[in-house]
């Protein structure tokens, strides 16, 4: 999905949420279109009007549940599932890459060099996987080492034949060969920067706009609550945050909490003023869909 599509996909799940009733319609309508269906077959239509949120996640809602979504107040009504569909593509891609000849080359170069401190094949997957969904232009990763997940980062950026995107690599060891994995044809959109993380925000020489950010540095607590909160702000609407080993501590289970916004009164999620349209968790791998709010 280009940049433009996730802003499109942001401003329609927006007006799905200020919309109730009939003009629900148009703003499920407009998701459909988007995902190159087209229009509505009458039935689904139909659907739509009483419980326009089991269209995309293809859930059967109880008539008499879907009648009680629709004549609430838009705030308290079920989230439409403009992003549902991101994890069916992302499983996808992913599924695709683990059969594929790639993985079994950078299985074997992994092995020949030493498997110590890379990211695990699943875990490659999802990244690439979640590439792939996002098609960004500016990558920005923490903790490149030798390379295996930039590896699965260029790699998704070639399959979306992206050739002006960019991976913006920062490896503190001076010990490792960094990117020493990749592999030749992928590296015109590698852009590696030794040194730490920390120095290259300091002297400003990292983009100030990016696409996705990968965290896989230093997993201590503070660092990585640290990383999150440098690199969000950076993130446009509809960016990605991503970080690798999110079971070693509590840091991104509590940086997802600080981007809720609830009712004070009912203490019911306030979508409008929540920061993420998405977020989740697959192996060890973390994600969150950045929303902008204006
Ligand atoms: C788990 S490894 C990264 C593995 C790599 N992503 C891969 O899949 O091949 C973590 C790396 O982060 C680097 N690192 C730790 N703290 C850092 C910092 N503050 N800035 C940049 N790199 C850092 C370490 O030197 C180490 O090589």
């Amino acid at each position: 999905m280009h940049a433009s599509n996730v802003q499109r996909k942001a401003s329609c799940f927006w007006r799905f949420q200020q919309s109730g009733g009939s003009r629900a319609i148009r703003s499920a309508g407009c998701l459909t279109a988007e995902r190159g269906k087209g229009a509505l077959p009458v039935m689904s239509r139909t659907k739509l009007t009483v419980g326009s949120t089991q269209s995309a996640a293809n859930v059967a809602i109880p008539y008499d549940a879907r009648i009680s979504v629709v004549w609430k107040r838009p705030s308290q009504m079920i989230q439409p599932s403009s992003f549902y569909s991101m994890w069916d593509a992302v499983a996808r891609f992913a599924q695709e890459i683990r059969a594929s000849d790639f993985m079994a080359e950078m299985i074997r170069r992994r092995d020949a060099y030493g498997s110590e401190g890379v990211m695990g094949a699943l875990d490659c997957a999802t990244l690439y996987g979640l590439t792939r969904w996002l098609q960004p232009a500016v990558v920005v990763e923490s903790g490149g080492f030798i390379g295996m997940s930039s590896a699965f980062i260029l790699k998704a950026l070639a399959d979306e034949q992206l050739a002006a995107a960019k991976l913006y690599s920062v490896e503190l060891s001076e010990d490792c060969q960094q990117g020493a994995l990749i592999p030749e044809e992928l590296r015109a959109s590698f852009v590696p920067m030794r040194g730490r993380i920390e120095d290259f925000l300091k002297r400003d020489q990292l983009p100030q706009s990016i696409d996705m950010f990968v965290h896989d540095s230093s997993h201590s607590y503070r660092h990585m609550l640290w990383e999150f909160r440098q690199f969000w702000p950076r993130l446009r609407d509809g960016g990605l945050l991503m970080s690798h080993d999110v079971q070693m501590n509590s840091a991104f289970p509590e940086f997802i909490a600080s981007t809720y916004a609830h009712d004070k009164k009912t203490g019911r999620r306030d979508a409008q003023r929540t920061s993420h349209y998405e977020w989740g968790r697959w192996g060890y791998i973390g994600f969150a869909v950045k929303k902008a709010n204006h």
